[in-house]
């Protein structure tokens, strides 16, 4: 984890310092030596260097390494925080860094929210997952330890990055959860592990397989019932209004810890990818962690379903059918469908016991969705409007994008069974709004609803600057902002 120091005075006492600017003038006494800024300027000019956005330039004395980077005249906050992200890619083999951040006329953005930015994208791209090598040396690794910022004539604040670095805690948190390998990270541990968060004041209660039975959960235990790792249910509160409010927000995620499809089974070919069909629920319990954190004035209820989705004896079959906590029935087409199943029960746990009225879900749901928006957007689907374009702005803010997709009667119809209430399969085209129609089934019509479906961007297997390779946790930066965190 690498420190932030905000300071007021500029040093000069790291071998690699980085002046963040918005145009070629550069101006950065008590920062550089004379002799600096003059090589300094000369590097401008060869490289023609002209400060836009992500654009960089520097000198590189064997020793002494000084970089410019560029933020172009407007950046918003996202464009800093990217800038961040690539900032640390230059500095990462360095134990220390400092950073300036010059003067800025045009931008509205102050120097210190730059800052904060910057070190936002520094912890979002400076995560790695390492716990497993057992043979790398210490010198395989990134070196940074500590970064300093500064800016000219303004004296920035380390409280003001208390928020985002609450967001970035939990995008890390959520990335671990679901980089852990599926043997490690069973529904048992997962909820172990977010009882702890019951240090932040989060009020968290795990239910048992005997206590899903008796509310009737009997979609979520169909699915658990071909594994031996038996499911759990994590509810988390966070009570941060005085008393019950209108605008009370209900999230609840996909947690199934390992979807091998069960009966329907998956083909080999990256099933392992299956062991992050939880992240739904990580960035659902990651998000109540943000927003522990961050003190949000605002009540939040969470319901996760854990579960492993198994093939085996005990398993469920396709052609079963159940009677779901809300007593409509399901015929399971496809036990590879299950996310829905498990979803559907914890949305009529939340609507039953909490007097929620913005639910939001979250889910490594449908390939169909994956295959539709490839590694750019999440989808979307809503019944309410003001929810949908809250999500929409909030998604662009947050560079967590969502494209918005119906939820219509037309597909509605296509998942009515010829011998139960519904079915979990649709047709095959439209794969990822039918089963946004079958969740829709289980919201009560009062309530406001939207379902992010999250499969494709859960992963990134290219590396992007503020997501590394592997899990992205996408998701918590966007809810992190819905309920106020920032
Ligand atoms: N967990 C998968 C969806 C998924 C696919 C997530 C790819 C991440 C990457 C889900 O449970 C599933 O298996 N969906 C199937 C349903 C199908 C068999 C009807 C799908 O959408 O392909
Ligand atoms: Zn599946
Ligand atoms: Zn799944």
């Amino acid at each position: 984890m690498v420190e932030f120091v905000f300071d007021s005075k500029p040093r000069a006492s790291s071998a690699v310092r980085v002046i963040v600017c918005a145009s070629n003038v550069i101006k950065c006494e008590k920062f550089c030596s004379d002799k600096e800024l003059k090589t300094l300027k000369d590097s401008v000019k060869t490289e023609n260097f002209k400060a836009e956005f992500g654009a960089f330039a520097g000198v590189f004395d064997g020793k002494n390494k000084i970089i410019l980077a560029g933020t172009g005249e407007k950046p918003s906050l996202l464009d800093v925080q990217i800038l961040g992200g690539k900032i640390y890619q230059k500095i990462k083999n360095f134990q220390n860094a400092e950073v300036l951040v010059a003067s800025n006329a045009k931008s509205k953005i102050s120097a210190s929210d730059i800052a904060c930015n910057l070190a936002f994208g520094i912890e979002l791209g400076g995560y790695r997952f390492d716990k497993y090598f057992t043979t790398k040396k210490e010198s395989d690794f990134p070196k940074l330890e500590k970064v300093h910022f500064c800016a000219e004539g303004e004296k920035l604040s380390a409280v003001q990055y208390n928020n985002l670095h609450s967001v970035a805690n939990a995008v890390r948190y959520a990335r671990d959860l679901c980089n852990e390998p599926a043997n490690y990270l069973t529904p048992q541990v997962f909820a172990d592990d977010i009882k702890r968060l019951e240090y932040l004041g989060l009020k968290v209660k795990i239910l048992e397989e005997k206590q899903i039975r008796a509310e009737g959960m009997n979609m979520l235990l169909a699915v658990a019932k071909g594994s031996h790792n038996s499911p759990r249910v994590a509810v988390l509160r966070w009570e941060g209004a005085k008393k019950s409010e209108a605008n009370e927000f209900g999230l609840v995620g996909k947690g199934v810890t390992f979807d091998s499809g069960g009966i329907s089974l998956k083909p080999s070919t990256r099933m392992c990818e299956m062991k992050g069909d939880m992240t739904g629920s990580a960035v659902v319990v990651a998000t109540m962690k943000a927003a522990a954190l961050c003190k949000v004035k605002q009540n939040i209820t969470a319901v996760v379903g854990l579960v492993e989705n198994m093939p085996s004896g005990h398993a469920s079959r396709p052609g079963d059918v159940v009677t779901s906590m809300s007593g409509q029935t399901v015929e399971i087409i496809d036990t590879d469908a299950e996310g829905r199943l498990v979803l559907g029960d914890c949305l009529w746990y939340l609507q039953k016991n909490f007097a929620v009225k913005n639910i939001i879900d979250v889910a490594t749901l449908t390939g169909s969705t994956m295959r539709t928006f490839g590694f750019e957007y999440a989808g979307l689907f809503s019944n309410n409007d003001k929810l949908a374009e809250k999500l929409y702005a909030k998604g662009l803010e947050s560079g967590e994008k969502l494209w918005r997709l119906p939820v219509t009667k037309e597909y509605d119809k296509m998942i009515d069974s010829d011998i139960a209430d519904m079915k979990n399969l649709g047709p095959m085209n439209g794969g990822g709004i039918t089963a946004a129609c079958f969740l829709q089934r289980f919201v009560k019509k009062e309530n406001a609803w939207a379902h992010l479906d999250i499969a494709g961007v859960d992963l990134d297997d290219k590396g992007h600057p503020l997501t590394p390779k592997g899990a992205t946790a996408f998701g918590v930066r966007v809810l992190s902002k819905m309920v106020g965190c920032y």
